[in-house]
């Protein structure tokens, strides 16, 4: 049986992971490790309360005894990194746990790895440390050419730049020790369990509430699109079939500008409730993100030829899935929107929601 350590389990593409692996394999042990931040939702994990191959721990990635407790109870072949300070936004509010969770805590993860893996100069036999990692540590692309894994590391916000610090401790972990790692890459992410702050779900439970939608500057910027199905797979092959030391970029090959996927959300939602209260006239541009990055575009060519991994949900299915989850799971929009959710909409955006 494969023994996983999965950290920030709770979170959106993290308990995907878990319900896409669980459903996956049947001999396997997820132990998820998750400090329930604002971000963590055990309800994410209803499903798969009563499984007993999910165990579920609340702790800290930076707590050292802990974590190391939990590798002498469970004497783990993987660890995969999911936990991090995730949202760009609130880095640039609040820098310092980013560097604390991201850094830090990636940090304390790959030392406990490296005390318990790394026996008389010999490594524990199959294991492996994944760190999840993001397109945003590459910067800002111009109009052409996407992010390969050999782009230079330039991050611009306080969050790229907790990731890329990361990446670079994982990477010189693995040149210095010999740590078995991969790190990938991946970009922007959507789907079921994403927490309302980001760009999708935001748009969807504003527009559905009638309010207004705010989009940063003129709209233009660019993100490459995946479905967060698509990424948990990814994450499976490179888990399991990576070569050692490899980074592996993970992307939708679906590039589109901000106001793009805003008037596709406006389109699909109106039609889905027959609502024609839901229009473009609830768009509203606010002021632009500080040092706000341009495009992302990921070149998957390796990961597809080393691993076989393609994207294979089409953004014009995997958005109207989206909406519809969304609108089928009112009890958990209402619980993750109330309480802390209204104080920071309100810092953020200047109105209550
Ligand atoms: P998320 O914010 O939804 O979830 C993060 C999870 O980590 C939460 O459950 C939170 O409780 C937990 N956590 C935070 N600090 C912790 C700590 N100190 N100890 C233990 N747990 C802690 O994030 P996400 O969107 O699911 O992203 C998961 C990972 O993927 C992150 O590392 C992120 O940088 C990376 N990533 C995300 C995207 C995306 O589009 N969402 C894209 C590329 C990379
Ligand atoms: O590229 C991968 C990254 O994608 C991950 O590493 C991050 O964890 C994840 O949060 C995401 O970062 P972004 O900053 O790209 O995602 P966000 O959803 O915050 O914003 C997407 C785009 O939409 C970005 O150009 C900013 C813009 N935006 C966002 C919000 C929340 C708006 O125009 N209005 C908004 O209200």
């Amino acid at each position: 049986m494969k023994k996983y350590l999965v950290t920030g389990g709770a979170g959106f593409i993290g308990s995907n992971f878990i319900l896409y692996m669980l459903k996956k394999y049947d001999d396997i042990l997820l132990v998820n490790l998750d400090k329930l931040t604002y971000a963590g939702n055990l309800e994410n994990l209803d499903s798969v309360k009563d499984d007993s191959r999910h165990v579920f721990v609340q702790g800290d990635i930076c707590d050292k005894e802990l974590v190391s407790d939990l590798f002498d109870k469970y004497d783990f072949d993987y660890v995969i990194n999911f936990a991090a300070e995730s949202h760009v936004d609130r880095s640039i509010a609040n820098p310092e746990i980013f560097v604390e969770t991201n850094v830090m805590g990636t940090v304390n993860l790959i030392q406990t790895a490296k005390e318990h893996w790394l026996c008389d100069k010999q490594w524990k036999k199959g294991c492996k440390y994944l760190q999840v990692s993001t397109d945003e540590v590459y910067g800002s692309l111009g109009k052409e050419g996407f992010f390969t894994e050999t782009t230079p590391i330039t991050p611009h916000s306080p969050y790229s730049s907790s990731k890329a610090s990361a990446d670079h401790f994982v990477r010189a972990f693995h040149d210095t020790y010999g740590l078995p790692i991969n790190i990938t890459r991946c970009s922007n992410n959507y789907g079921s369990f994403q927490f309302v702050e980001k760009l999708i779900p935001l748009m969807i439970y504003n527009a559905m509430n009638h309010k207004s939608l705010p989009v940063y500057g003129d709209g233009m910027q660019i993100r490459d699109w995946l479905y967060v199905e698509d990424h948990c797979k990814a994450i499976d092959m490179v888990c399991s079939d990576g070569k050692n030391g490899e980074v592996y970029n993970v992307g939708g090959h679906n590039e589109h500008p901000n106001i793009f996927i805003v008037k596709t959300i406006i389109s699909r939602l109106s039609e889905r409730l027959n609502d024609p209260e839901i229009n473009e006239n609830l768009i509203k541009h606010v002021e632009d993100r500080l040092g706000h990055d341009r495009r992302y575009g990921i070149d998957p060519t390796k990961v597809k030829n080393d691993l076989g991994w393609y994207p294979e949900t089409p953004f014009e299915l995997g958005i109207v899935k989206t909406i519809d989850w969304y609108l089928d799971n009112p009890v958990w929009v209402e619980h993750v929107t109330s309480g802390d959710y209204q104080n920071y909409y309100e810092k953020m955006y200047g109105s209550k929601i």
